[in-house]
């Protein structure tokens, strides 16, 4: 019996405006987490962190990346989530994967070079100021430490969720080269892509990304070119999710 259920790949979260938000983050107050359980909304709440992810985007757009901010964040928090939860997890190691997932990238604003390592000790330092368990640090930095093709290991639940969540997150919205005449292959991979679902089949056990991609634009293989390594790597997340990993583009299974 199938029990497919689709997650949030496929819904664009918009950062909101920074107007309104200019006001001196280091005079925010960091709330603490009663009986050591943060949530993502309280993560989502702390200015500084947002700060930061906002930091990490322009370093990123400066040196020509793809999208790395609050909604690229909020998106990968959202359908971590959703895999744990669609496989039946609880609920508490789910939230792991969304607050692993809302702060993956957040040692961008360092340096693209270990950004999951450096991203992994700055959410230690924040998360620690949040008395969040011990324990539940362990699990959100070892998983935002593993985020990374090609040194990231799948080393439990928690990590395999974010890997794949973030590596499902190709769209056209994500380009930020204003210029497509300068176009490089990442971004006409990213422009390329029009649709991205994560589907989740709890019944068969089989985690898919399904993509519709413009061919016009990029083809299948330039497609492959860029994400083989990604691909592998969801494979290797799958398995430890006991799942089979399917990736299906304009409706061929590859
Ligand atoms: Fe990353
Ligand atoms: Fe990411």
């Amino acid at each position: 019996m199938s029990n497919t259920t689709e997650v949030l790949a496929s819904d664009r979260v918009v950062a909101p405006s920074p107007k309104g938000r200019m006001k001196d983050v280091a005079a925010t107050p960091v709330p603490e987490a009663p009986n050591g359980k943060v949530t993502l909304k309280e993560l989502r709440a702390n200015d500084r962190v947002r700060t930061y992810l906002e930091a990490a985007n322009r370093q990123m757009a400066t040196i020509g990346y793809s999208e790395h901010g609050v909604r690229h964040a909020a998106l990968v928090a959202a359908i971590s989530r959703n895999i744990l939860m669609g496989l039946g997890e609880d609920s508490h190691q789910a939230e792991l994967a969304a607050i692993a997932g809302y702060l993956h990238d957040i040692g961008n604003c360092v340096h693209r070079i270990y950004h999951p390592q450096i991203g992994a000790s700055m959410a230690f330092y924040i998360l620690e100021q949040m008395h969040m368990d011990a324990n539940d640090v362990a699990t959100v930095i070892g998983a935002i430490g593993n985020h990374e093709e090609p040194e990231g290991v799948p080393i439990n639940d928690v990590t395999a969720a974010v890997i794949i969540a973030d590596k499902s997150d190709v769209h056209f919205t994500r380009v930020q080269n204003p210029d497509p005449s300068t176009y490089d292959i990442h971004d006409r991979v990213n422009h390329a892509v029009q649709k991205s679902h994560i589907l989740i089949d709890s019944a068969a056990m089989v985690i898919t990304l399904d993509l519709v991609i413009d061919t016009g634009q990029a083809s299948v293989m330039e497609y492959f070119e860029i994400f083989v390594e990604r691909m592998i790597m969801c494979r290797k997340a799958a398995k430890v999710l006991k799942c089979n990993f399917r990736l299906i583009i304009n409706g061929v299974e590859l």
